[in-house]
């Protein structure tokens, strides 16, 4: 099967408005069968769950199906998701959770390469319990985190080394099965943020030497929702703050209040969205199908935009990461990044500028007291049309 760029775009409604969006990183637009399925839940009978009525049973059935999809695209055991409201919100509530098994002196490894959303919950949290933060830094002229770091970072106090499986400015992506595997090696956990990787590559916890991973489903077509996927036995041995009469079953006891079941019947919608572009039998691995033509599609459209970049003298491209998502950060001669962005938005091209939370490292090269960088994004929809029009805006 060819992938049909045109044919995807078509089911995505919010295209016909007109704007190339190329903030993909940022966050993406959905595809009606995703709002449809949003706008059914939020039509029908649902109730609190685990009743004796139909709409009760109804939410339990929509969480199930939830955590199943969810198992598929991470290849993770669905009895060890949770959902939260967002990515940053569930790493607070592991934070918190693993922090109340940290003692004074242990160490928490966290990276320059991450959002902030993976880095600050494990500072406050090892800063709550007396426990020592060591950074991994990144070589700010490539963006990239060097693996062999870790060989000196990890001794035998550490427990927990957060690392992104992509960063979200420069796309960079680590070698997270080399850094896993030296955590590992002395005892400590690894958390891993897929926000960025996951709308972009085939995911496989396992294989990733993840303990866990979490992601966020407005990242890949899905509504404004986010999971971690773990081992549930390792959840098992976590008690996350929780009120008294709220379940203790896991992973249940990871999520506060009362889910979001419209938003939870959009994230299958999304899986089901994602793996209906490729072929083969089970969901996973019409899901696995499908990402890699998603990505090859996203591959040819972003060296087309790369190379028109490179092409023009007054454009400085951040970093040169030899493993990357498609998504690219640069400055302009003489333009900040906001003056970029601006102009991009009068003709009809959406682009962040600033540090997108990506703030150590964008402190890192020098950027962060200058207005970050613009940051430009391809998704399954961005064509090499759009490309041109932001290249000729630019
Ligand atoms: C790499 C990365 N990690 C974490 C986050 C935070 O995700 P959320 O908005 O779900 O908290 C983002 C959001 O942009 C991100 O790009």
């Amino acid at each position: 099967m060819s992938y049909d760029v045109q044919a995807v775009r078509a089911q995505f409604p919010a295209l016909s408005e007109g704007l190339a969006h190329f903030d993909g990183p940022g966050g993406t637009q959905v595809p009606a069968a995703v709002a449809d399925a949003v706008g059914t839940a939020m039509r029908s009978a649902i109730s609190n769950r685990h009743g004796d009525f139909a709409s009760s049973a109804r939410a339990d059935g929509i969480v199930d199906d939830a955590r199943a999809a969810a198992g598929d695209l991470l290849g993770a055991d669905p009895r060890g998701i949770f959902f939260g409201q967002s990515m940053t919100a569930n790493t607070y509530v592991l934070a918190r959770a693993l922090a109340k098994t940290w003692a004074v002196g242990d160490e928490v490894v966290v990276s320059r390469l991450d959002h902030d959303a993976n880095v600050r919950p494990w500072v406050q949290a090892a800063e709550s319990v007396g426990a020592t933060v060591r950074w991994a830094d990144i070589d700010p002229a490539t963006c990239e985190l060097p693996t062999e770091q870790y060989d000196a970072l990890l001794t035998d106090r550490a427990r927990l080394v957060a690392v992104t499986a992509a960063s979200n400015a420069t796309g960079t992506r680590p070698d997270v099965r080399g850094i896993a595997d030296r955590a590992h090696a002395v005892g400590a956990l690894v958390h891993v943020d897929g926000v960025h990787a996951t709308p972009h590559l085939p995911v496989d916890v396992a294989a990733l030497g993840a303990d866990f991973y979490a992601c966020s489903a407005y990242k890949w077509y899905g509504p404004h929702i986010a999971m971690t996927a773990a081992d549930p036995a390792l959840l098992e041995t976590l008690h996350p703050d929780k009120l008294a009469p709220s379940t203790d079953d896991v992973p249940d006891r990871f999520e506060l209040g009362t889910s979001g079941f419209a938003q939870l019947a959009g994230v299958t919608a999304a899986i089901d969205w994602i793996a209906a572009q490729g072929t083969g039998g089970s969901r996973r691995e019409r899901m696995s199908d499908a990402m890699q033509q998603i990505a090859a599609h996203e591959q040819a459209v972003f060296d087309r935009l790369l190379a028109g970049l490179a092409a023009r003298d007054d454009v400085q491209l951040l970093g040169t990461p030899a493993s990357r998502t498609p998504t690219v950060a640069f400055t302009v001669e003489g333009r900040t990044p906001q003056q970029v962005a601006k102009q991009l938005a009068g003709s009809g091209v959406a682009v962040w500028a600033g540090n997108y939370y990506a703030v150590e490292l964008m402190t890192r090269v020098g950027l962060e007291d200058r207005g970050g960088a613009v940051r430009a994004g391809v998704v399954c929809y961005t064509t090499d049309d759009e490309v041109d029009r932001l290249l000729g805006a630019l």
